[in-house]
């Protein structure tokens, strides 16, 4: 039940109550004995795994003195960094289970198609296959990193502009997992109990790899450096900074149909960040030609909007929101790179599927170089303010919130004894849920949240 419907029931009993007064304290008391285990709010929970670059040199986690130490040796007495995080977050899984998976894209490391078959072949192996197998859902975007540039022809055809992507669809194809979003936009809904998100995965590196956006004579200099490069790294880096990543517009309309409708969390999936990093590059053609124009449709949702993605190979949260239109905010969330960490975003709502915010909880790799089960950070981030829900906060409903204390606040089951004795036989599990949701709104502040609400104490923020 939301807040607003449970002040209105209130107000409803309230000249009711008054005449049985003191009966309402011995139904609290039973009311509270009866409901041990709570749901006050409903949550989807997303792991959101960055960047991979499968093959790529990495350091061992050694002192920097003893980096020339025989490799055999370093490497028995320390961890992949990588193999640490993937297994890490295969535990976490196990462990807190999730709706579903996000890969935001550059599972290869040079553009090579077997590097990116053996990325794919690792995490089928590690846990996708079993996620199929169970019909949980799994998507994943391509990076810029994972094209292969050395078979992209000088001039190429409209009719040829999705080849490059073909060897990545069969990587997947193989486990009969068509999951990579290329030529078309993938998507579905993740439905619980009454709340929804739409998730939806869109292919950022249409122009990546093109050498027909450049003038021509840079764009023959161009393709000839990769023709003449021996090595596969002298491949890439004869092209790769001079990139010009780009959604298809056919996609970004795919992408706003989809966003239209209210009370539900969009959730949109691609590589490239939409805002530019805070980090100079100096690259030419580094963002996305077209991210300015998904930032703003995505910024104009009527419902929340959270943008997943990788590239940067940092975790940074940013929200844009439009002034004046009614629009929910568009809250940008960046996946590290795995080796660093990765992110379980807990979508939640109201137990009437009223979205309320977004707990991003960042597990990062530690100083012991190991991760720990709990995150490294958290961070709530609600979709609106007190005032933006509350515009006509009426008496009734901010008499029940002045009675908890603002200076040294007020345990639960005395702030549920008490408003018992002034409104209603209130049950444990709906002032839960009314806490809990005047929290996101600003309202309230739960102390010691995660525990159960008999050892909560609540704070009157505002009001
Ligand atoms: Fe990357």
């Amino acid at each position: 039940m939301a807040t607003t419907e449970i002040l209105d029931s209130i107000e409803k009993k309230r000249t009711w109550l008054s005449v049985v007064g003191q009966l309402s304290t011995v139904v609290s008391i039973k009311t509270r004995n009866a409901s041990p285990n709570l749901h006050p709010v409903i949550q989807i929970r997303l792991l959101q795994l960055g960047d991979i670059h499968m093959g790529m040199p990495r350091d061992p986690a050694i002192d920097i003195k003893d980096r020339k130490y025989p490799a055999p040796v370093a490497s028995l007495t320390t961890m992949d960094p990588l193999i640490s995080a993937a297994r890490f977050a295969v535990n976490l899984l196990r462990t807190n289970p999730v709706d579903a998976i996000l890969l935001v894209g550059d599972l290869a490391h040079q553009g090579n198609a077997k590097e990116y078959q053996k990325c794919v072949d690792y995490l089928v192996q590690l846990i996708l296959d079993e996620w199929h197998k169970a019909s949980k859902p799994v998507l994943c975007v391509p990076g810029n990193h994972d094209i292969d540039r050395t078979v992209i022809p000088l001039d190429v055809t409209v009719g040829q502009i999705w080849d490059k992507f073909v060897p990545l669809e069969a990587a997947w194809k193989k486990y009969g997992m068509p999951i990579l979003a290329t030529s078309e936009v993938k998507s579905f809904t993740v439905k619980k109990s009454e709340a929804l998100a739409e998730i939806t995965a869109l292919n950022s590196c249409l122009g990546c790899g093109e050498y027909r956006g450049l003038p021509a004579d840079l764009r023959e200099a161009a393709h000839e450096l990769v023709k003449k490069a021996v090595s596969a790294d002298d491949k890439w880096k004869a092209i790769e900074q001079i990139d010009s990543p780009a959604f298809a517009g056919e996609h970004i309309e795919a992408a706003q149909r989809q966003i239209d409708g209210n009370h539900k969390v969009n959730v949109v999936l691609a590589h490239h960040n939409l805002l530019p990093q805070s980090t100079p590059r100096v690259a030419l053609y580094a963002e996305l030609i077209n991210g300015g124009q998904v930032r703003a449709m995505l910024a104009q949702a009527k419902s929340p909007t959270l943008y997943c993605h990788g590239h940067i190979h940092d975790d940074p949260i940013e929200i844009v929101s439009v002034p004046n239109i009614g629009a929910a905010p568009m809250v940008s969330i960046s996946a590290p790179i795995l080796d660093h960490g990765f992110n379980v975003l807990e979508l939640t709502y109201t137990n009437t599927g009223l979205p309320l915010g977004v707990i991003v909880q960042k597990f990062k790799i530690g100083r012991s170089h190991t991760f720990s089960a709990r995150p490294h950070e958290e961070i709530r981030i609600p979709f609106r303010s007190s005032a933006e829900y509350f515009p006509n906060y009426q008496p009734p409903r901010s008499s029940m919130v002045e009675i908890i204390r603002r200076d040294d606040g007020s345990r639960f089951p005395a702030l549920l004894d008490e408003l018992n004795k002034s409104f209603s036989h209130l049950k444990e599990e709906d002032l839960a849920a009314m806490l809990l949701e005047a929290e996101w709104y600003g309202i309230v502040r739960i102390v010691d949240r995660e525990g159960h609400p008999d050892s909560w104490q609540i704070l009157r923020v505002s009001l």
